[in-house]
């Protein structure tokens, strides 16, 4: 009996540590790590996209989902956050079921990489440089023609943003427009 509750905690606790050791290195090297966006930020974001309730918005790499609820709440929009880190999805989605958003709010444990983006009129991204970059020829391949692409502190190197706060470091894109060679 001993030996099995040993084997048992022994088992529980490599559980936590590998959950521990995807949320920390996992997102670290497959785009960024978690910096969240202020709330001010956060509201600035959404209204240089204009987000409205015919919207669907991608949050990539959502963390503790903070646009996506936002999105749901002020503006009615339909929202998908796509999130690495193991937590932070948890977390997440229970602040989704508290708020009563489960119908409009949707998380995503997994790599933004790895998901069809095609439905969204609006993305958001606060990822590292060379995550912008390496994300470019996919929001080309499955956005649509006119989706807004908001990206908070880093650019998309050679796309050209239609609007531009640099006070806030938030610079919106629009597909087809923005990303045409100059
Ligand atoms: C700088 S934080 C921004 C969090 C949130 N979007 C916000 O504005 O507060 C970047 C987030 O992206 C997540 N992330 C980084 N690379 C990712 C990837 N390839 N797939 C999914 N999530 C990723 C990180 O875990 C982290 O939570």
């Amino acid at each position: 009996m001993f030996t099995v509750s040993v084997i048992f905690l022994v088992f529980i606790l490599l559980i936590a540590l590998s959950l521990v050791a995807i949320s920390i290195f996992w997102p670290y090297i497959i785009g960024a790590s978690w910096t969240p966006t202020s709330r001010r930020a956060v509201k600035k974001i959404l209204e240089m996209a204009e987000v409205n309730a015919e919207d669907i918005l991608y949050d990539l790499g959502s963390g503790d989902g903070r646009i996506v609820v936002e999105a749901a709440r002020k503006y009615n929009a339909m929202a998908v956050g796509i999130e690495a880190d193991p937590f932070r999805v948890i977390w997440s989605k229970l602040v989704i079921m508290i708020l009563r958003l489960r119908g409009r709010v949707k998380i995503i444990w997994g790599n933004l990489f790895n998901h069809d983006l095609s439905e969204a009129t609006v993305v958001t991204v606060f990822l590292w440089k060379k995550t912008n970059q390496r994300l470019k020829p996919k929001l080309q391949r499955e956005l649509k023609p006119g989706t807004r692409v908001v990206s908070y502190v880093w650019t998309f190197k050679g796309w050209k943003p239609v609007k531009v706060d640099r006070k806030a470091e938030i610079y919106l894109y629009v597909m087809g427009q923005s990303d045409q060679p100059l």
